[in-house]
């Protein structure tokens, strides 16, 4: 078995924290491990761990329809993560405890996939994979690098839902992320 394949094997036997006695699924991530460009997410919500999957909700769709817009695709290009990968009882946000309990599996997929783009879906997942005081109003579509790797945040998918104004900065920075990859990534996206 691989690296990749025992990482996941482990992970959805994780017991590490209280959320392993709620959850019906860990979330541990779909797409292509070897994708230059990773999203990360917040956690799993009802849907994502009845599913096991995630980003499968309303959230999801639109998130999946964004990603189209410039060619990418779960299926194909990209890997989706959480940073937490059991959903929250009535989706609370996962206690300090808990991410700490949680943050090695993402940071093994990270060591793993080895991307050179991390799209940050929201502020909470912005705050720990680019820094800790992003403002995700000010500075969603900004470039940042931190470990050799380039990052950037977009609204969280379902803020955009809640406010559909969110949408034309969206499309923007979904743009920028495509000059992006046609810049630095494999002529294959
Ligand atoms: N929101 C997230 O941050 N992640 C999911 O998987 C679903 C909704």
């Amino acid at each position: 078995m691989n690296e990749w394949e025992s990482l996941r094997g482990e992970c959805l036997n994780c017991r590490r924290c209280a959320l392993a006695e709620t959850r019906t699924n860990v979330v541990f991530g779909e797409g292509n491990p070897q994708a230059e460009v990773l999203c990360i997410g917040e956690g799993p919500g009802e849907q994502e761990d009845l599913t096991g999957r995630p980003f499968v909700g309303r959230g999801g769709k639109l998130l999946d329809d964004m990603l189209e817009i410039i060619d990418l695709s779960r299926e194909k290009n990209i890997y989706i993560a959480n940073m937490v990968k059991c959903r929250p009882p009535q989706n609370r946000d996962p206690l300090n405890i808990e991410q700490e309990a949680c943050s090695q599996w993402l940071e093994t997929q990270i060591r793993l996939i080895q991307p050179k783009i991390i799209i940050c879906l929201g502020r909470i997942a912005a705050m720990k994979y680019i820094r800790d005081d992003f403002k995700i109003t000010r500075e969603h579509g900004q470039w940042f690098e931190r470990d050799g790797i380039l990052r950037t945040a977009l609204y969280h998918p379902a803020a955009i839902l809640r406010d559909p104004r969110r949408r034309p900065e969206t499309f923007e920075d979904l743009k920028a992320i495509q000059a992006k990859i046609r810049e630095i990534c494999d002529h294959t996206y």
